[in-house]
Order: C-alpha cells, then structure tokens, then sequence
C-alpha cells in the first residue's frame, strides 16, 4: 500500500516548548512542578535539552523525511517580565525557522502551547480580559521578528488547557469553577479571533488556525439517554470552540462574546488520541472502555479519526490538517499498527473528498508529558534524559518510509 496524498501534502512531527527545550523557568508550569505537584515530584528540568540541541533536533526530523515541523514559540522566554522582550530568545527561534528552511522543511509555529508567563497569572491569567491585548502584543513580537512562516496555530487546545486548568483544576491554575472555566474560553475565542486577523495584516497568505483536541465520543450502553448525552458531550467538547470562531455561533460552554465578523480559520487544526464513552447516570460518567490501552492510559482506537474528520468536514468545508497524532508506547509494540491504521482512516477519509493537507505526528522524540511526568514515551525517537542522547525507534523508521512515499 501507499499513502500518497498529493504533493503539496505535509508529512510532519509536533513538539512542544515546555516538553522538550527545558529551562522554562518564569511559566506557571515550572512553577507547578517546584511545588511537587508532577507525577513522581517530576519536574522538567532540563527536559530534552531542545532549546541547545534545537539544530540536532531538526536534522532528526528530516532524518524522518518529514518536509514539515510543528513546534511552539515559549512566551515566558519570549516576555519574562511583561512588555520586555528578550531578543536573544527571539532570535533564538528566528534561527530555529530559518533552520528548518534550509533544510527544505516547512515550519508551523504553536503560539501557544499550555504554558503562561508567571506575570501573566499574577494578572489575573485568561480569567481576565487584559490577556487577550497582551497575547495580541507578544504575537505582533513574534510576527514580526521570526521570519518566514506561513503556519500559524494560535492556541493549542483551548479545550484541553479549560478542562483540565479551569474544570477538574488538575493542572495549572488549578481551579475548578464552571463560571470561570466560561471565561477563559471566552477570552480564548476572542484572543484566537483576534490574533488571526492580526497574523494576516502581516503575513497576507498564512494559513492560522487553531489545534482543538477532538475525542471520538461513543454512547456506553445503547439506551436513548447515553445517545443524547454523547451528542451533548460531543458537541461541547469537539466543536463549540470551533463554532464560535468559524461561524460566530456561541453555544456552551463559550461563555458570553462578541466576536470580529467572518471565518478565522484557514484549516481545521485536530489533534486525535483516543475516545470516550459516555454514560447517563446521577453523576454522568465519561471513561474509557476495555479496548487495549497505551502507556497512557488511552484506549486504542485510530479508527476514531475517521468520523471525525468525516464530521469536520461536513460542518466547515475546509481544509483539514492532523496537528497531532501519536502513542504512548514505550517498547514501540504498538505504535507502527497505529500509524498504519490511522493512515488507513486517513486515506479513506481522502477517497472521500476531504481536502486533507497534513498529518503531524506526536512527537518526534519522547518529552515531558506535563503532569504524568516523563513516563509516557510518544516519540519516534527515544529520549535519554540524562544524556539527551535520541535514538530512532523502529517506529520512526516506518514513519520515515511512509514520508518518503516508500510505504
Ligand atoms: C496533547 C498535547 C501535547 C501532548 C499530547 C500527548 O493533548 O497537546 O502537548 O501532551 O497531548
């Protein structure tokens, strides 16, 4: 079998800032993890080293055949006061892109990736309105001094980042207040419309969108009630954010806004893991089911990517790229069968009429999976933590066949 689907279709892998550079020292999340509050009291330190090895880290990359590269530009290196800029961290990333340029690889640059300046919590953090002209302000500085780059996506999963910081508060600010949990989303809606109308006055042809985290949401048992709240769950979930940035449309959980008129996504960002199954009940319950799982926790299910593409499309008629996929899969047992099943969704998907651009994967190289610590391997190079030495998995060797049109 091949998976060819078109030439101008980017083969990719995704990192993250804080995952992988290390040193993030004036975020929330450095922050969090000095308080003990990471699996194992584990912190990330120095992470992969990726903020030195970043060069290595790229020629890994096109080692892969990839002719894509997804990584995140870290605001609380960028701005570690407010209003001052570190210039040595711009070039840094400046240099970072102009890197992948020379080595015939286009860049896609996350601005923002979980993490937040500490100054920025101290005012209040996405709670407050003023995050969004101070997003606003540290993009215009990124724009503007990191050259060549067409990719943009504003905000990595702004339903992630609300359910877990603002809901069940297990992660940084650690709150859990429905009414909150609105606002945030909100002021994320606003700064993700906000930024993109700003990206195109400098940069007319970019393609900006956001990575929304979708999950393949299943009714557990098949009584009406667990369809209805499947429906809810996944509408909530998958698409309200989307909704309100594309089409205007502000349903729950996006609490009250009003947003600039007209489209402000140039493709569908989806990041797919697993799915879910929901169940009806005095206390509704959303778990996983018995299907093998991965180190993670995750059930198995690259099927999932299917529906929703065929979902996404529907809905918004517009490009869509994969920002993330991948495995928790430290022995790599598994890992090869998911790509493969996911390229095989994938390229029903694209017999379909789908106008499907790219697929990243997650990630290029084990990191530091937030609050689970190091544990959760996802790369398709492994990472020595003490070393930094990488090492390709068979895994990644696959994955290299498949960029390079071999497989
Ligand atoms: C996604 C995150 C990414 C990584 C993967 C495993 O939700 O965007 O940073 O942690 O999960």
């Amino acid at each position: 079998m091949k998976f060819d689907f078109g030439d101008d279709f980017l083969w990719g892998v995704s990192t993250a800032a804080h995952q992988t550079e290390g040193n993030n020292t004036n975020s929330d999340w450095w922050k969090f993890e000095t308080e003990g509050k990471v699996k194992g009291g584990e912190r990330s330190g120095m992470a992969c080293n990726s903020y030195e090895l970043y060069r290595q880290d790229i020629d890994l990359a096109k080692k892969l055949n990839v002719n894509a590269f997804r990584f995140s530009v870290e605001w609380a290196k960028i701005e570690p006061e407010e209003g001052k800029f570190d210039q040595d961290v711009l070039s840094h990333y400046a240099d970072e892109v102009s890197y992948m340029r020379k080595r015939g690889i286009e860049p896609m640059v996350t601005l923002h990736h979980f993490t937040n300046p500490i100054w920025l919590v101290e005012k209040g953090g996405w709670e407050s309105k003023k995050s969004i002209a101070f997003f606003l302000r540290y993009v215009q500085k990124v724009v503007e001094t990191i050259g060549d780059v067409k990719y943009f996506i504003t905000i990595n999963e702004p339903n992630v980042y609300v359910l877990f910081g603002y809901l069940s508060g297990y992660w940084p600010p650690e709150i859990k207040d429905r009414k909150k949990a609105k606002r945030v989303l909100a002021n994320m809606a606003l700064a993700h419309s906000k930024t993109y109308d700003l990206i195109h006055s400098k940069v007319p042809d970019a393609k900006v969108s956001t990575a929304m985290n979708m999950a393949s949401f299943r009714p557990k048992t098949p009584i009406p009630l667990d369809f209805l709240l499947t429906k809810i769950v996944n509408y909530q979930y998958n698409f309200a954010f989307l909704d309100a940035v594309f089409f205007g449309k502000i349903h729950s959980p996006v609490g009250k806004i009003s947003l600039p008129k007209g489209k402000k996504l140039d493709f569908i960002g989806i990041n797919y893991y697993t799915r879910f199954l929901v169940h009806f009940g005095l206390t509704p319950k959303i778990s996983s089911g018995n299907l093998p799982k991965t180190d993670m926790g995750y059930e198995l299910y690259p099927q999932g990517i299917k529906d929703i593409i065929k979902n996404v499309w529907k809905r918004y008629k517009t490009p869509i790229i994969v920002t993330e996929n991948g495995v928790a899969d430290e022995e790599d047992k598994v890992r090869i069968k998911y790509i493969l099943k996911i390229l095989e969704s994938l390229s029903i998907s694209v017999s379909e009429g789908v106008k499907l651009k790219g697929y990243f994967h997650w990630s290029l190289m084990d990191n530091f999976e937030w609050a689970e610590g190091f544990k959760p391997r996802f790369g398709l190079y492994s990472t020595n933590f003490k070393t930094f030495e990488r090492t390709l998995r068979k895994s990644g060797e696959f994955y290299s066949k498949v960029c390079s049109g071999q497989l």
